[in-house]
């Protein structure tokens, strides 16, 4: 294996299989893999359980001064989980009263310099995998090798079901499809660090790819740089 360390920011819209395939090029590169989206999702957790107001910026700024975040890895599901505040919120910031909030909470100014902060300690030696939705444009421009994952909107929604599903048996194909497109919005129009094609992405349509060929894909880029 190389020993020549690079950052693949790997963005793109809600559902799109975005951490399954940073997860996956992270463990074949032994790099580190980040879930920015986790972070966002937790800061949401937050202040929706102390019920603060995201228009309130005063109450927000003071909000996270309160707020830790760490991942840590789980031996048992071997995935690094998210921890709030030492707590382990895994599970809770994938249900869909966070969904449902968050992209109004990482449309907030002081909440994404909060977090771009972080991620880019997390970086600064290189050899990660970070998923999110500008890392290619805002939070490491300068990577090495940036993904631009997208799918077919009926495919993602399709692929959310089966997940969200297996866990909460009374979800439907229509909230969740309602669910993407309001996130894919408000994503792609916020003011702050919307999420855009970097120009010097690559584009990986898995519509009709699987984990492996996306995989295999994926790792042809990046051994072409650690070469
Ligand atoms: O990847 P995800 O669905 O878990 O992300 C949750 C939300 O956080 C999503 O609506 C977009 C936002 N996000 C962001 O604005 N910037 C990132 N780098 C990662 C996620």
């Amino acid at each position: 294996m190389s020993t020549k360390q690079i950052i693949i920011a790997v963005d793109g819209y809600s559902s799109c299989g975005k951490s399954t395939l940073a997860k996956a090029l992270a463990a074949q590169l032994a790099y580190v893999f980040i879930d920015t989206g986790a972070m966002y999702r937790a800061i949401a957790l937050y202040l929706l359980r102390h019920q603060i107001d995201f228009n309130d910026t005063a109450s927000v700024l003071n909000a996270l001064t309160q707020i830790k975040l760490y991942f840590k890895y789980n031996s048992t599901t071997q995935k690094s989980d998210m921890y709030l505040n030492d707590e382990n919120v895994e599970a809770e910031i994938r249900e869909m009263r966070v969904s449902q909030k968050v992209s109004e909470v990482a449309a907030i100014s002081d909440v994404r310099n909060f977090a771009v902060a972080q991620q880019h300690v997390m970086g600064k030696d290189k050899g990660i995998v970070m998923d999110g939705r500008d890392i290619g444009t805002v939070v490491f421009p300068e990577a090495e090798l940036k993904i631009f994952v997208t799918a077919d909107p009926a495919i993602r929604v399709q692929r959310r079901f089966l997940e969200l599903s297996a866990t909460n048996a009374s979800i439907t194909k229509e909230e969740i499809s309602e669910n993407l497109e309001h996130r894919d919005l408000m994503d792609t129009t916020r003011e702050h660090s919307p999420l855009r094609q970097a120009s010097d992405a690559k584009v990986l349509d898995n519509s009709n790819m699987t984990r492996e060929e996306q995989l295999n894909l994926a790792l042809s880029w990046a051994n072409d740089l650690l070469r």
